[in-house]
């Protein structure tokens, strides 16, 4: 049997990525991630929800001797799907090198595990933030890159870079660089979701956290942006949606209908939504009155990005399932698993 590598499979949108992976293909399906940001028990709620034990090997990426030693225990390698990485923007501004050790030695590290094994098909965790503030709405995969509004940021310009050059330096390869906008929700049955070892920086696990009793208030940064209302505007999307894309990225790869070295997709629903209309949204599925401000605005925030994601519908047949109440609905649900969970 073929075997999916998935790097990073015990965090948020790698595991997410590995149920789907299980319900819609029969590849055999192995992580490689080292619990920097997630725990061994992401695997115990894969298996709850798939009936399927998946095996980690429990490396650190960044270091090539340790990935090479995991990598040659597995057999019949066809695609790696690669989202092991560091994402916290504002720490990546405290540690520039953490995050260039991280995200691009780790890159590095695994595609010379493609050269050597010869794996063929590679997809690259990719992000709206290599946009940075742009002038013209949607954002389609050509729109030109503005400078990079962090150190995150650039570790994700130049990974798509390092992922394209290889990919063209040698025709045994072919990659796809999945842009996401803002990943949010929970798996429908609630038994899996977003749990980073650390306190969250984005939007839908503070509103969660808040509701939840366990942070005291939300400050919604900004508040006089020109906007509908006033508050930034993001396109999020469903992350079983963008583990869906992942498996028919991998699925178009396999059966070599990318002619190109290298292909990009944004991955947004292509509506943008306001700060304050995803708090709306929140309290109407949740019957919650959240406890929030409006605050001084966030330095570095983009002000409005949404995305033109027609060619990912058109050449990867995805078509997001999931509107913004599903997904603070499955948001919540988690929340409050987690609360009597854990
Ligand atoms: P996550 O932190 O939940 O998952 C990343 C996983 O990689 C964690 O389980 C962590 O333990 C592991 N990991 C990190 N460095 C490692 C290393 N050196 N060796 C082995 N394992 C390592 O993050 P996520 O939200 O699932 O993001 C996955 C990818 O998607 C990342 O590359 C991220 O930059 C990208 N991305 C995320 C978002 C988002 O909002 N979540 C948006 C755009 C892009
Ligand atoms: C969303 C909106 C905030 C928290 C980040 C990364 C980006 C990508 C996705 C990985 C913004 C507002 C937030 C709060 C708020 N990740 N907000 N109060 O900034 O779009 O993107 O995650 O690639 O690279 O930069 O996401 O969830 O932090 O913020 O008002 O307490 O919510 O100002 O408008 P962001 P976010």
């Amino acid at each position: 049997m073929q075997t999916i590598i998935v790097t990073g499979g015990a965090g948020y949108i790698g595991s997410h990525t590995i149920i789907e992976l299980l319900k819609q293909t029969d590849y055999n399906v192995v992580s490689v991630d080292n619990f920097s940001n997630s725990t061994v028990k992401t695997f115990d709620r894969i298996e709850a929800i798939t009936g399927k034990r998946v095996k980690n090997f429990n490396v650190d990426i960044s270091n090539f001797e340790t990935l090479e030693f995991a990598v040659n225990a597995i057999k019949n390698p066809i695609g790696i799907i690669h989202f092991a990485a560091f994402k916290s923007v504002p720490q990546s501004v405290a540690d520039p090198l953490l995050y260039y050790h991280n995200n691009l030695g780790s890159l590095i590290n695994i595609l010379k595990i493609c050269k050597a094994k010869q794996i063929p098909n590679f997809i690259f965790s990719s992000s709206c933030s290599v946009y940075g503030n742009v002038d013209k709405l949607p954002v389609t995969e050509q729109t030109p890159f503005s400078a990079a509004e962090s150190p995150y940021a650039q570790t994700k310009q130049m990974g798509e870079d390092i992922v394209f050059n290889f990919t063209k330096s040698d025709p045994a390869f072919k990659s796809v660089l999945l842009r996401y906008f803002n990943p949010v929700g929970a798996h429908v049955s609630a038994l899996n979701g977003e749990l980073s070892n650390s306190k969250p920086d984005n939007l839908v696990p503070y509103i969660t956290l808040t509701a939840a009793g366990l942070l005291p208030k939300l400050t919604v940064f900004g508040g006089d942006y020109d906007t509908r209302d006033g508050s930034c505007i993001r396109d999020y999307v469903h992350v079983s949606d963008i583990a869906d894309a992942h498996v028919k990225a991998m699925n178009y790869l396999i059966a070599g209908k990318q002619k190109k070295e290298c292909s990009v997709f944004n991955l947004g629903t292509g509506n943008g939504v306001s700060v304050l209309e995803a708090i709306h949204s929140f309290e109407k599925v949740s019957g919650e009155k959240l406890n929030y401000e409006i605050g001084p605005r966030r330095a570095g925030d983009v002000i409005n990005i949404y995305a033109n994601n027609d060619f990912a519908k058109r050449e990867l047949q995805w078509e997001p399932k999931y509107n913004l109440d599903d997904m603070m609905l499955s948001s919540w649900k988690w929340q409050l698993q987690l609360k009597n969970n854990y």
